[in-house]
């Protein structure tokens, strides 16, 4: 389902609803939010920390897409405390209750498959989140991932960490790896909902939603999922 809005703003609204009509009706206590890092999804977290009554998603666990390699949690620039400052704390959730791959671990491989465990051992996630790159990345699941593929090390492309170069001082400290849920990890999650805006993502969206569904577009594979939405805002979808 592809539904196109105004702008930003819209976009976040709307997914944000859509997050929270769906986490609604699940159980409370056992409910499940995949989340996403990056600016497209900071408008849905504004509009869903507006739509929260006082606790009302106390209960919740909040489980990342990834992690950069080389950055530990608490340095601001972290996934960790990307997730911390824009999900965990306006929404009140439980610092015991997010999961985010480790961004300093001793072993990557194992902590990947470690990461992997620990989502199946929470029943999986009910309601994903996800951004989209400028390369159709998923994750940082770039092109030419295997639509099988679990979490896992993986080494970021040029165009992505050019794309991140904004959060950090330079291009050059950019991390080059990080630990990914792979394709197939994101896949399984129930209920997908995926916000993609401006300009700079109309190719992406285009790969996205009309080209060929192939892992040279890994954001195209939530074609093959039976619940996913994505919200565009118009600048997005100009070349739809
Ligand atoms: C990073 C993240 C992705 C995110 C993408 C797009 O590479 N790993 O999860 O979707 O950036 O980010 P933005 O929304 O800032 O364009």
């Amino acid at each position: 389902r592809l539904v196109v809005l105004d702008d930003e703003v819209e976009v976040g609204a709307a997914a944000a609803r859509e997050v929270a009509s769906a986490l609604q009706a699940l159980t409370v206590g056992a409910r499940v939010l995949g989340v996403a890092t990056g600016s497209s999804p900071a408008p849905l977290y504004r509009a869903l920390t507006e739509l929260a009554s006082n606790g009302s998603f106390s209960d919740l666990r909040v489980c990342a897409l990834d992690e950069y390699l080389g950055v530990r949690a608490d340095d601001p620039r972290s996934y960790h405390a990307t997730i911390d400052r824009e999900v965990v704390g306006p929404l009140g959730l439980d610092p015991a209750n997010v999961m985010v791959p480790p961004g300093v671990p001793e072993d990557a491989d194992a902590a990947a498959v470690e990461y992997e465990r620990s989502i199946e051992a929470v029943g999986g996630v009910d309601v994903q989140i996800v951004g989209v790159g400028v390369n159709g990345h998923l994750g940082f699941n770039e092109p030419g991932s295997s639509a099988d593929s679990r979490t896992r090390v993986v080494e970021l492309e040029s165009s992505t960490i050019a794309a991140n170069s904004r959060f950090f001082a330079s291009a050059a400290e950019v991390p080059t790896r990080a630990i990914t849920q792979g394709l197939a990890t994101i896949c399984s999650a129930r209920h997908i909902v995926a916000v993609i805006t401006g300009e700079s993502k109309a190719q992406a969206l285009r790969d996205m939603i009309v080209g060929e569904v192939s892992v040279d577009c890994p954001a195209s594979m939530l074609r093959t999922h039976p619940n996913a939405t994505v919200f565009a805002d118009r600048a997005a979808a100009y070349d739809l």
